[in-house]
């Protein structure tokens, strides 16, 4: 096989409870990750090394050095599998890049599903998963896809069942900003206000709302102790969030850690209809419409 190619969604989290500061500098969460129709494209081709490359949307954005996770994930691949492998890594970006949607996290488990194959590796999926939650906290959702509750750092899934398609619009920001940045922001504002952080807690209306597929109750009860660490680093989103709710968005909310604002609309026709108020009224600058849940690193 010369070459392979793995779709990988983005991920909005639906609920994202953050527990106090841990000794190793993570948070026990409870993390409901959903995964959107918006993706990223992952060819691994045969080569000597293994190198990255980046076209499509945000490439200019991207790094191709060490740091990039696709590269750290083929590198870890190969180390776990024993032997020196190369693959020529060509990532097509859709998704926001350090928008809070996991694109890095995507790229990486694309990355790891295209070298199994292509090296011919044929590891099952558990081990994958395994290597997916050292590479980061969300490259085992990015795996799994479809909608699943995280603990720990997130990275230890269960699998959730929803009850029907849910429509969202997406509006990525200009710049992202960094996870670790917006969790130390939390850290702050938790500090200053003095107040006990309580242990994160699954929220059972949200476990229904999803399993029935009500998309009114999910958009209600939508939560994420981000949101305000991300508003702080980033005021001008708070604007962009009221617009979506003015437009009948039945829930807005930041995506992860942002800053890219994540709007729940009724139906298709209306998750259209709202991306093109929040962009012909100026609330955002692009606004992109998408449903969940979908797979998750699928080959094609
Ligand atoms: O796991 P990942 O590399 O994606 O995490 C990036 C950063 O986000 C961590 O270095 C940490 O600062 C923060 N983080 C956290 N608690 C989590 C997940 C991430 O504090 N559960």
């Amino acid at each position: 096989m010369s070459s392979v190619t793995v779709r990988v969604p983005a991920k909005v989290n639906v609920q994202l409870s953050v527990g106090p500061l841990r000794e190793d500098g993570y948070h026990d969460l409870v993390n409901v990750f959903h995964a959107v129709s918006i993706f990223d494209e992952v060819v691994a081709k045969e080569s000597e090394s293994i190198t990255v490359s980046v076209s499509g949307k945000w490439s200019d954005q991207v790094p191709v050095d060490d740091t990039n996770l696709a590269i750290r994930a083929a590198r870890a691949l190969a180390k776990h599998a024993g032997r020196t492998y190369g693959a020529d890594l060509v990532i097509q970006k859709d998704i926001p890049v350090a928008g809070g949607m996991a694109g890095g996290s995507a790229d990486a488990a694309g990355a790891l599903v295209a070298c199994n194959e292509l090296w011919g590796l044929g590891l099952p999926f558990e081990d994958l998963m395994e290597i997916a939650g050292d590479l980061g906290s969300d490259v085992p959702f990015s795996l799994l896809g479809g909608t699943a509750v995280g603990t720990g750092r997130g990275e230890r899934l269960s699998e959730l069942p929803t009850g029907g398609t849910f429509h969202w619009v997406f509006a990525p920001a200009n710049g992202g900003l960094s996870t670790a940045s917006v969790y130390a922001e939390c850290d702050r504002l938790r500090d200053a206000s003095g107040a006990q952080v309580p242990w994160p807690q699954l929220d059972d209306t949200l476990m229904e709302a999803l399993g029935t597929g009500d998309a009114y109750s999910l958009g209600a009860h939508l939560s994420n102790d981000l949101q305000a660490a991300a508003l702080n680093l980033r005021p001008e989103l708070a604007p962009t969030l009221d617009a979506g709710r003015q437009h009948g968005a039945l829930g807005a909310i930041v995506s992860g850690s942002g800053p890219t604002c994540a709007f729940l609309a009724i139906d298709a026709t209306h998750a259209r209809d709202l991306a093109l108020s929040l962009t012909t009224t100026g609330a955002a600058h692009t606004a992109v419409a998408a449903h969940g849940p979908v797979h998750g690193a699928t080959l094609v």
